[in-house]
């Protein structure tokens, strides 16, 4: 990484304002059902605070839309961060209003502050410099390390870099070094996975991935239109009618680029969208009128583990079915199953692959599971995100 990071800046008794992605998922009650995210960004913090920093935290959580509502507040996330820090952290109770000036001008050394959530601001996403302005005259030094929102570029992720020295928290800098070391370095075979609904949500990755991978293996609901791209029949499965020539020039760059594109050999198909529906295996040439394919079949998954078992290098994105529903979780579950014991660099991109290996508790079986989900998508793309793009340049 060419970006400078916490070791290349003085930080000592310094008023630090560290973003991070706090966005972590919740349930009914606002308790926290997965801290990934607030656990990966510790060392940072901890960094930080050993070094004599004055610790400044911002995030954003949900989308609120710029007004302040009690369901999107960082409440529960100051009182997990106290516990995994064994200090208190202290939540201010607004953004860049009174509280927040009072906490961050009166923080010692050695002290954590953690402001509002950034989008209680409709300037957050509109990335207005003055709310970026005041957001960084808490501060002396900006640490963006929310690699999850490095996609966006809003105020408290690059417009704040106009205002202060920027650099990168371990975090941005461990995401992009495993994922820009698969991409740029890998050891071969390179085989990337790409699951998800739809095609058009992984041109670009596709596009990019077809330069630098040995295999690409398809599954998930874009499987159908590239079924019905070669004139197959796919009953009630999600298709793009209007991607079919796209998903023929793929597998045409594909072939001219010598990699090998594995597609679904037999698929699980259902009834109806229910999870105790009927369900059965077919041939991926055989799909019935009125069924509807949720999950890859018995068949594609041994030779999907064929080839995942030869691999030294793995990316893998987006789950290969209905993974929310348990008879069609089968494929996924193989196929995290499988990953967890390859001898190979396994890198997952975050979001649904990342919740399904969750899922399947084999979370610490894998080299990277990246906390980005959009984020990585973008990395993976070859696009230059906003959050990394404003640091400073070592
Ligand atoms: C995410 O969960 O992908 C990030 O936190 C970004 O959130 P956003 O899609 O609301 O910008």
């Amino acid at each position: 990484m060419n970006k400078k990071t916490v070791r290349d800046i003085d930080v000592k008794g310094k008023k630090v304002l560290v973003r991070c992605d706090f966005n972590v998922p919740q349930d009914e009650n606002g308790n926290i059902t997965d801290t990934r995210r607030i656990v990966s960004s510790l060392p940072t913090i901890k960094y930080l605070l050993e070094q004599g920093a004055k610790v400044i935290l911002c995030s954003h959580l949900g989308r609120p839309k710029g007004e302040f509502k009690k369901e999107f507040s960082l409440a529960p996330i100051a009182k997990e961060l106290s516990k995994q820090l064994g200090i208190e952290v202290k939540l201010a109770k607004d953004v860049i209003g009174e509280s927040a000036k009072e906490l961050t001008d009166n923080i010692k050394e050695g002290e954590v502050v953690l402001l509002e959530n950034v989008r209680f601001h409709r300037e957050e996403t509109d990335n207005d410099p003055e709310f970026a302005k005041k957001l960084a005259s808490f501060a002396e030094v900006y640490v963006n390390d929310a690699f999850g929102t490095a996609h966006r570029a809003h105020a408290s992720t690059a417009g704040i870099a106009n205002y202060l020295p920027a650099v990168s928290g371990f975090l941005i800098e461990k995401e992009l070094n495993f994922m820009g070391n698969a991409l740029e370095n890998p050891e071969r075979p390179f085989v990337a996975i790409l699951g998800g609904k739809k095609v058009s949500d992984k041109i670009g990755v596709i596009d990019s991935l077809l330069e630098k991978v040995d295999t690409l293996i398809i599954g998930g609901g874009m499987a159908y239109t590239f079924f019905k791209s070669m004139g197959y029949n796919v009953g009630n499965s999600i298709c793009e009618l209007d991607k079919l020539d796209l998903a023929k020039e793929l597998m045409e760059k594909a072939k001219a680029k010598g990699v090998k594109l594995m597609l679904p050999v037999d698929t699980k198909v259902g009834k109806e969208f229910s999870k105790d529906t009927e369900s059965k295996v077919v041939k991926y040439t055989e799909i019935p009128d009125g069924w509807e394919g949720f999950d890859i079949g018995t068949e594609t998954i041994k030779m999907y583990q064929e080839e995942l078992k030869k691999a030294k290098t793995v990316v893998w994105n987006g789950p290969v079915g209905l993974f929310e529903f348990e008879q069609f979780a089968v494929g996924t579950n193989a196929i995290a199953k499988c990953l967890s014991e390859v001898d190979a660099i396994t890198i997952i991109g975050g979001g649904d692959s990342a919740a399904a290996i969750e899922k399947a508790g084999l979370s610490d079986k894998f080299s990277h599971i990246s906390t980005g989900g959009g984020a990585s998508l973008e990395f993976l793309e070859g696009k230059k995100l906003p959050g990394i793009e404003c640091l400073l340049n070592k």
